[in-house]
């Protein structure tokens, strides 16, 4: 693994492109320590109609359809260009959370470290290391040049074929808050705007240009929404992208509820909000309805909204000046929150090697491990092992898609040459089977490729474990047609495991997946898509040089039928682009707020592995839960213990049901790393909202009087500790 390579960007000074046509404005603003709302009005008061209006289009970076870098753009997603005089910065505008994108190769050296997916990301559950994640690859961005990053995706995953879950979190609405809140927070230390997305209720790639996520809005606030706006108040993104499909019959970017009576209102969000790549529809309408700034309109809309026609709405009346003014503020006062103004860019090489251990840790964190009968993990670093298939003798698999990163050392497995969206899968050069061998150097360690079945049962019964690879290519634009493994993996490893009864499988999947071998192996290690430092990570858990720790933050199902919508209409089109732009159909979510382990819940549906899931290397026992309210504050306290022989970390959660019913809700965690015999009091306050119902009339959270259960757990399906509480009702303010 090349890690030691640089990257030798233009230059290590200050990147004029990104410092101000003429400084004159935003400098003369009082200091660094007045509000930016303050500063952003100082700027404006000095700007002209026309030059507000600028700031609310960006053009296409050259990341489009093949297209070029316009003038002063690094090549991106998109670019802007300051008011010349304004002071402000141009915005260099560049994809996503797991890294900086280089869309069709467009800048010469755009290789960058790519984190592990966010799925893996959330599921290492601790959110320091989430932020840590964010602050690498923000301040990659800023030594790129870059000073808008298009992540931090926080949509819920109301489907586990989802296309795009392996850049979110997960299904739980405080879960995702949390973890992709803290990731936000990270790029964002780094002086660069991180963008939450895609608002709302995106949690399918399937037509997703045209349906309609329709869902009540109760329902909505308690779940998708919630996830938003925890992730809000966590993180305070600089902009918010708004996206593709309609809610309730309006389009996302152009829906008043969503933007402005919710976001903006309720949850007295001060930024921006912009357009995802095609998703503006209209001027006026989605002016008014909350729309700040129109993504790449020149190529990615149907026609650029927000120029001409958005000036004519305006002289015509239809759109007040004062929106306009509104717009340009929220825009301008990011700028100057988030450092943008105060502290430009300044290109670098890139620190690949410090960067690449954090991705590494991320991935140690992240990957969940679901199976170990008989402790067949950690392995012996004397034994035999055959390491199958899934490329591992090179890489490991990333998503497809606008979150995809150039691999720093290039791409290790040629393809077929897909023409058609996202091209072939790229491998990351991280690989498992050397870096098995660097950290197990008295292992006898084989490799096959896994295309022959025969030849690998023949290298599995030669060994004493079997080490099977397997993997899932998800990607934007098309969801998992099905949730079975690529090619013949399960036919692979249900062979594998029946010559070899030690036998463990790695998954990296960007989704759940089925496992009809499940019972016939040993161990199973979920992986996710691991990153740049992916293969070292595997190895280092593989071997126990770290423990896993990661825990499930979706449900992996016994099969597709006991999902609450167990076909995705539309999902078997022929290619991406038709199934993105399916029908115009509506997609009721009738399930409400009961995403993923919630229904399993209410409906009494066993999963293949919980919501919640993960074991390591040695046991932990909780004991002396105590659940008290007081001063309106529900705190949960207990006792974890590590009883077995190693270090280990634990994630004991706390799930609560309200005294009406309903399906149980994650209510918080503790994530306890503890030395063997070591024990800890840990305790979780709950988040109010997790006790209450929204009351969409009065537009309130209600905490209902009665008893409360509370579940300590080590998954969402564990029964084994609970109490009840008193709580007295109340009602909150959004
Ligand atoms: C994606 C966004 C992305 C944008 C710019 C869109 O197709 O949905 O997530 O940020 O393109 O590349």
């Amino acid at each position: 693994m090349k890690l030691s390579r640089k990257i030798f960007l233009l230059s290590a000074v200050a990147c004029s492109m990104m410092v101000a046509h003429g400084a004159a404005h935003a400098h003369a603003a009082k200091g660094p320590t007045d509000p930016a709302d303050e500063r952003a009005r100082q700027v404006l008061a000095h700007m002209s109609l026309q030059d507000k209006m600028s700031l609310l289009f960006s053009v296409d970076g050259g990341g489009f359809n093949g297209s070029v870098a316009p003038p002063g753009g690094l090549g991106s997603a998109a670019y802007l260009r300051a008011p010349a005089g304004s002071g402000l910065p141009d915005l260099q505008i560049s994809d996503a959370g797991l890294g900086i994108r280089n869309p069709a190769h467009i800048r010469k050296d755009g290789a960058a470290v790519s984190l592990p997916s966010g799925l893996s990301t959330a599921s290492s559950w601790d959110v320091d290391m989430a932020r840590e994640a964010g602050a690498m690859i923000g301040r990659e961005a800023w030594q790129s040049g870059f000073n808008v990053l298009l992540g931090g995706g926080a949509d819920l995953t109301r489907d586990p074929r989802g296309g795009r879950n392996f850049e979110y979190a997960g299904e739980d609405p405080l879960q995702t808050g949390r973890m992709v809140g803290s990731t936000i927070a990270g790029v964002q230390s780094q002086h660069v705007i991180s963008t939450l997305k895609h608002y709302a209720m995106n949690d399918l790639e399937t037509s997703r240009m045209t349906m309609s996520a329709d869902i009540d809005h109760v329902a909505m606030r308690e779940s998708d929404l919630l996830g938003f706006e925890i992730a809000m108040e966590t993180g305070h993104p600089g902009s918010v992208m708004c996206s593709y499909n309609r809610v309730n019959d309006l389009y996302a970017c152009e829906n008043p509820y969503l933007l402005t009576r919710t976001m903006k209102q309720d949850w007295h969000y001060p930024g921006f909000v912009m357009s995802d790549w095609g998703a503006t529809h209209s001027s006026a309408r989605a002016a008014l309805a909350g729309l700040d700034q129109e993504s790449a309109g020149d190529h990615a809309d149907a026609r650029p909204y927000f120029q001409t026609l958005l000036a004519a709405d305006v002289k015509a009346g239809r759109v007040p000046q004062s929106r306009i003014d509104d717009m340009a503020q929220r825009i301008v006062r990011s700028l100057f929150a988030q450092g943008l103004v105060d502290h430009p860019p300044v290109r670098a090489p890139l620190d690949v090697v410090t960067d690449t251990l954090v991705a590494q840790r991320d991935e140690e964190e992240g990957a969940v491990l679901l199976r170990n009968e008989g402790n067949v993990l950690p392995l012996a670093t004397t034994a035999r092992i055959a390491v199958i298939g899934g490329h591992a003798d090179v890489g490991v698999i990333s998503g497809g898609g606008s979150s995809q990163v150039d691999p720093i050392g290039g791409e290790v497995v040629k393809g077929p040459g897909k023409k058609d969206w996202p091209g072939d899968p790229v491998y990351f050069p991280s690989s498992p089977l050397r870096a098995m061998r660097a950290e197990a150097p008295a292992a006898h360690i084989t490799y096959d490729p896994g295309t022959n079945i025969a030849a690998a049962v023949r290298a599995a019964r030669a060994a004493d474990v079997a080490v099977v690879y397997a993997t899932q290519f998800t990607f934007e634009g098309m969801d998992a047609p099905n949730m079975h493994l690529d090619g013949n993996a399960d036919a692979l490893i249900a062979a594998v495991a029946a010559a070899n009864p030690h036998t463990v499988v790695v998954m990296e999947t960007g989704d759940p997946v089925l496992m009809p071998w499940n019972s016939s192996v040993a161990g199973v290690l979920e992986a996710w898509f691991p990153g740049s430092g992916g293969g070292t990570a595997l190895a280092r858990l593989l071997f126990g040089k770290v423990a896993p720790s990661g825990h499930l933050t979706m449900t992996f199902p016994q099969a597709e039928s006991q999902l609450a919508h167990p076909d995705i209409a539309g999902v078997n089109a022929n290619n991406v682009f038709e199934m993105q732009f399916h029908t115009d159909q509506e997609l009721v979510y009738d399930e409400g707020s009961d995403v993923g382990y919630r229904w399993f819940d209410r409906n009494h549906l066993k999963p293949l592995y919980p919501f919640g899931h993960g074991l390591t290397y040695t046991t932990f026992a909780t004991d002396g839960l105590v659940a008290g309210y007081h001063h309106k504050q529900l705190t949960v306290t207990f006792n974890v213990r590590n009883t077995g022989t190693r270090p280990g970390v634990d994630v004991p959660q706390v799930y609560v049901g309200l005294p009406d019913g309903g399906a149980r809700r994650l209510a918080g965690w503790q994530r306890v790393k503890l030395a063997p015999g070591e024990s800890r009091q840990v305790s979780v306050q709950v988040d109010p909202r997790l006790l209450a119902h929204f009351d969409g009339r009065h537009d309130r959270w209600d905490i209902p009087s009665g008893r409360f259960r509370v579940w300590l757990g080590t998954s969402a399906v564990d029964d084994s500790q609970q109490v009840t509480v008193h709580v007295h009702g109340r009602t909150m303010a959004p």
